[in-house]
């Protein structure tokens, strides 16, 4: 095997023990497209500033450029000895072009290195989750709009509260989640400081112009400071963050539409190709996706949590704690390359039972109305609750509907009361065309739907590749 590149320090070779605890490669590999892209940036600035000749630059460029083609083919062969993804790097390159791979190090770190390789990945993901949330809006804004003037009933405390429209309720699971696109958005606009030539922590020995290395890499412009630039994992924890928080908006999107499905609520159907059975009873038919979406928070929000107590107590400087940024990194961003997809497809299979919503919706949730009634008889609200409240009370010690009571049983409890009271608790469920802004009036579903389908439109629809 190979020497590693700080044997000549080491009187002996490492404890194999230590190796493997050491060694990131097995899941580092995933950041090699960009530290090919990082290195070639950085031979760039090593010749321009007078720190590599001509012929080092063609030749590292060349092998960089092949490894990068290795990478991206998936033939690029990882070895026992290769402690993390950048010393694979080195060491291919090594093989690749003989000594000149040496100098590619120069002036650099595996500090800085990493922290700007990661800085990229992270802006790369931060798009590709807001374009991957994108259609799952879009279907959710869709779902409301048929559902604009569906009576649906709306729960505080898991009581049923108010009739409102089905579609308010599906909004508001989209105004959410376009809550965390913006919110991914800002996080991106967080990380646009580069870090390359930090060195270990204290700059760059080598004079190399930042601010042209990251202009090259995308960035606004280099960090401010070399050794926050080195020990800082902000942007990894602001992703975290926003990862968490948008796997919390799913789980409880999810959680809404299982409750749904259950055989006592009876107000979806799922279609077969995104529902699963159960291995022994015959008639299930499980919400599992969104069972699995609403368990897969729990790893979301562990990381956040996790990776912050990663970072509480380091001293300043580059610490191999550090290390640890990567896994639950990568696992947030995986859980949700598999979950939003899935959403997607999983709302496009649901049909809303509409009779079934209809006779759920508990006939006592009309007092709104005896409460309207009386304030326009000029009751004052606390006593107009007040009789809407005793109302109730007889019409189920009666055993009757509010409308089945008998006139002069309600006058004896408010004597405003007439007839066209009785007629008014007949009529049906109906959303109101006019009422305040944001409330579950067409008016206002309307507006929303248009200010969601406007921002829609610009937004990019990205893959999670
Ligand atoms: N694999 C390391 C990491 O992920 C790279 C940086 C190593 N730096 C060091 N000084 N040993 O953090």
């Amino acid at each position: 095997m190979k020497p590693k590149v700080w044997q000549e320090r080491f009187s002996v070779e490492l404890d194999p023990y230590i190796e493997a605890l050491n060694r990131s490669i097995t899941f580092d590999h995933r950041l090699g497209p960009y530290d090919v892209q990082v290195s070639l940036v950085w031979v760039k600035a090593l010749h321009r500033c007078g720190s590599l000749d001509d012929d080092d630059l063609a030749a590292i460029t060349k092998g960089l450029q092949s490894i990068g083609q290795e990478l991206s083919e998936a033939s690029f062969e990882f070895r026992e000895q290769d402690e993390d993804i950048h010393m694979a790097i080195e060491r291919r390159l090594e093989e690749l072009i003989g000594a000149a791979a040496g100098r590619l190090h120069t002036g650099r770190s595996r500090n800085d290195q990493v922290a700007t390789d990661l800085s990229l990945y992270a802006r790369d993901q931060n798009d590709k989750l807001a374009g991957a949330l994108i259609p799952v809006i879009q279907q959710l804004v869709a779902m409301a709009e048929e559902h604009i003037e569906t009576a649906f009933p709306g729960h505080t405390h898991l009581q049923q509260a108010e009739v409102i429209s089905l579609g308010q309720i599906l909004l508001a699971h989209a105004w959410r989640l376009k809550g965390d696109v913006d919110f991914l958005t800002h996080v991106k606009s967080t990380t646009s400081a580069c870090p390359l030539g930090a060195g270990a922590l204290g700059g760059s020995p080598v004079a190399v112009d930042r601010e042209w290395i990251s202009l090259e890499l995308g960035f606004a412009g280099p960090t401010e400071t070399s050794v926050e630039s080195v020990e800082s994992r902000d942007f990894v924890l602001d992703l975290l963050y926003a990862m968490a928080r948008l796997g919390l908006h799913l789980s409880n999107l999810a959680e809404d539409f299982i409750i749904w499905n259950s055989q006592e609520f009876g107000f979806l159907t799922l279609d077969d190709s995104v529902a699963t059975g159960s291995s022994l009873l015959a008639h299930k038919k499980n919400p599992d996706v969104f069972e699995l979406i609403r368990g897969k928070c729990g790893r979301l929000v562990g990381h956040l949590t996790g990776f912050m107590t990663t970072m509480k107590g380091l001293p300043s400087g580059y610490n191999k704690d550090l290390q640890e940024d990567k896994e639950p990194f990568f696992d947030a961003v995986d859980t949700l390359r598999l979950v939003l997809p899935a959403l997607e497809a999983t709302l496009k299979g649901v049909s809303f039972t509409l009779e079934k919503i209809a006779e759920k919706l508990f006939p006592a949730l009309k007092t709104e109305r005896i409460v309207r009634y009386l304030l326009t008889k000029g009751i004052p609200f606390r006593e107009a609750y007040a009789v809407a409240g005793k109302l109730v009370r007889e019409s189920e010690s009666r055993g009757m509907a509010l409308h089945e009571l008998p006139l002069e049983v309600m006058q004896s409890v408010s004597e405003v009361i007439e007839a066209d009271l009785k007629e008014e608790l007949m009529e049906g469920w109906q959303i109101p065309k006019e009422g305040v802004p944001g409330g579950s009036n067409k008016r206002s579903l309307s507006r929303q739907i248009s200010i969601l389908q406007e921002w829609l439109r610009n937004k990019p629809v990205a893959g999670l590749q």
